[in-house]
């Protein structure tokens, strides 16, 4: 298998409660390397622009205002299939559907605030990690 770079990202529920240490565990148990990392407080117009491809969608507004109400921590995971991997550790977006022992099963609080984002294919992880980082920071 491949090795590729995912876009994570702990939202805010999970950066008020603590549990970044917690969560890059899960990350790292499962052969995820943190190849990129940096704590940023967004502005809900960066939010915006990040979570674009929702602009329709009735949650978005209240998504953008959650992500911009506290810190973020954004991430680049590296690993063979890491785009598969990471969404295997963070388990389905409302957890009540996430397995036992995934990132939103132990810790997401509600479909909305679920603790964690990660890219979802290949295309969007470049433009992710893009919106984030430049090529220097990102240290294999
Ligand atoms: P994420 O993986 O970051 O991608 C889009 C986000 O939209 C998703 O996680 C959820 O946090 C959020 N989302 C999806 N569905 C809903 C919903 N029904 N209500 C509020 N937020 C939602």
């Amino acid at each position: 298998m491949a090795v590729e770079r995912t876009l994570s990202i702990i939202k805010p529920d999970a950066t008020k409660r603590n549990l970044t240490g917690k969560i890059n565990a899960k990350f790292e148990d499962a052969g995820l390397r943190i190849v990129a990392q940096k704590r940023i407080q967004l502005t809900p117009a960066q939010a915006g622009v990040f979570y674009e491809v929702h602009k329709e969608r009735p949650f978005y507004g209240e998504l953008c205002d959650f992500m911009a109400s506290g810190p973020v921590v954004v991430q680049v995971l590296e690993g063979e299939g890491a785009i598969a991997k990471n969404r295997e550790v963070m388990g389905a977006t409302n957890p009540a559907d996430a397995a036992p022992g995934t990132v939103r099963a132990d810790f997401a609080e509600s479909v909305g605030e679920n603790s964690v984002h990660g890219s979802d294919a290949a295309d969007t992880a470049a433009q992710e990690i893009a919106y984030f980082f430049s090529g220097l920071e990102l240290v294999g």
